[in-house]
């Protein structure tokens, strides 16, 4: 038994624990664009280069796979890159996520119904509990289970033997994985956005799965406005293919794409209106920063989260926001991708201090 404060009252369903066979298959629109092998898997190179000498190599010596890490912004392949890993093994994956885990029982009932060279998925891995965590070292590093039996003077400390497993986790931020979490995988591997041609293959690739006639000068105009997000470009896809079928002529050309996009509010760099609610609030209610997120996040309603995991990293990348001891800050970039005129009083604190290089 499990100890007994830590166990979960039976008329709660198990943690998230969802079994899928590699092979499982839906017509599912999301499942069906996944792609389930490394060669289907566009763009990320070096990092498939490097995965798929991990995967061989655990292969040929007959073990399992060490720990692997995937860290990086949503949408950019993390849950996919885990399905891949477990198909090419060809071993079982279970599904759970670091909020989904409540509880150290919750932990050591996933953990106690592994088999040899099953996958482990951890989502969001950052929001494990301390508690939880403590489970998870040693079960990672020794494969053993620490548990409590019984209650009271007579509770004992017992050991379990675990079978040899892999944790996939994967996170949106690095930054709060605890050091000792972080030292127990043995592969670390950050996704960044994709190039504009990876992001048209997997356009042009995804159109082909469900059967729409495109250009590639189509594909091309979807990707460029996609921030580098094959999760975003595989929507503005299937929006693009409304308005082609419902307006256009059923083909998605780059006049179509554009049309349909323009529409959406997506501009020609991909912000929608959510990095343009950011960045003009931080320009006209702020004085361009530097401002704090949440003080942002409050002004428009919107989760702090969010805008650090979804808005920040794309607007840091086009260089259009910067972050400072102090807050984030609009560049003059921004302003003028923005059509505000830049208010030399007003200017951003990072230009500024740029400007002031320059002076002294
Ligand atoms: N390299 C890729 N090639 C094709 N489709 C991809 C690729 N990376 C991600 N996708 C698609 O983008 C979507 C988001 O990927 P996902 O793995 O859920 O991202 P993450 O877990 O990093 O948030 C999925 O629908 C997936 O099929
Ligand atoms: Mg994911």
């Amino acid at each position: 038994m499990i100890d007994k404060g830590t166990a979960k009252p039976k008329s709660k369903k198990p943690a998230v624990e969802r079994q899928i066979s590699p092979e499982a298959k839906s017509d599912d629109l999301d499942s069906l664009l996944r792609p389930q092998k490394l060669v289907h898997f566009t763009g990320q190179e070096k990092l498939k280069a490097n995965l798929s000498i991990l995967i061989e190599a655990a292969r040929l010596r007959g073990e399992p796979l060490d720990h692997v890490l995937f860290h990086g912004p949503p949408g950019l392949g993390k849950t996919t890159l885990s399905h891949i890993i477990a198909n090419e093994m060809d071993v079982n994956i279970r599904i759970t996520a670091g909020p989904a885990i409540e509880r150290a029982g919750d932990l050591a009932a996933i953990l106690t119904n592994l088999r040899a060279g099953d996958i482990l998925f951890i989502d969001e891995i950052h929001r494990l509990g301390r508690a939880v965590e403590e489970i998870l070292y040693p079960a990672m590093e020794d494969f053993v289970l620490d548990i409590v039996v019984g209650k009271g003077p007579g509770a004992k400390n017992v050991r379990l033997k675990l079978p040899k497993f892999t944790v996939i986790g994967a996170t949106t931020r690095l930054a709060l994985l605890t050091a000792p979490l972080r030292a127990r995988f043995g592969a670390l591997y950050r996704m960044d956005f994709y190039e504009l041609e990876a992001i048209t293959q997997i356009v042009m690739r995804g159109a082909r799965i469900v059967d729409m006639p495109i250009e590639e000068a189509g594909a091309a105009e979807i990707a460029r406005r996609s921030r580098g997000t094959p999760r975003v470009a595989l929507r503005m896809l299937r929006r693009v293919r409304d308005y082609a079928q419902v307006r256009g002529d059923g083909k998605i050309d780059q006049a179509t794409a554009v049309a349909a996009l323009d529409l959406l509010e997506i501009d020609s760099l991909g912000l929608d209106d959510l990095d343009r609610r950011v960045l003009e609030t931080i320009i006209h209610n702020f004085n361009g920063g530097p401002v704090g997120l949440d003080t942002i996040a409050a002004s428009i309603s919107e989760e702090s989260d969010t805008i650090m995991d979804v808005v920040e990293p794309y607007l840091l990348q086009l260089g259009f926001l910067a972050r400072t001891a102090r807050g984030r800050t609009a560049t003059h970039n921004a302003y003028k991708h923005l059509g505000v005129p830049i208010d030399p009083d007003q200017g951003s604190q990072a230009d500024d201090s740029a400007k002031q290089a320059t002076l002294f």
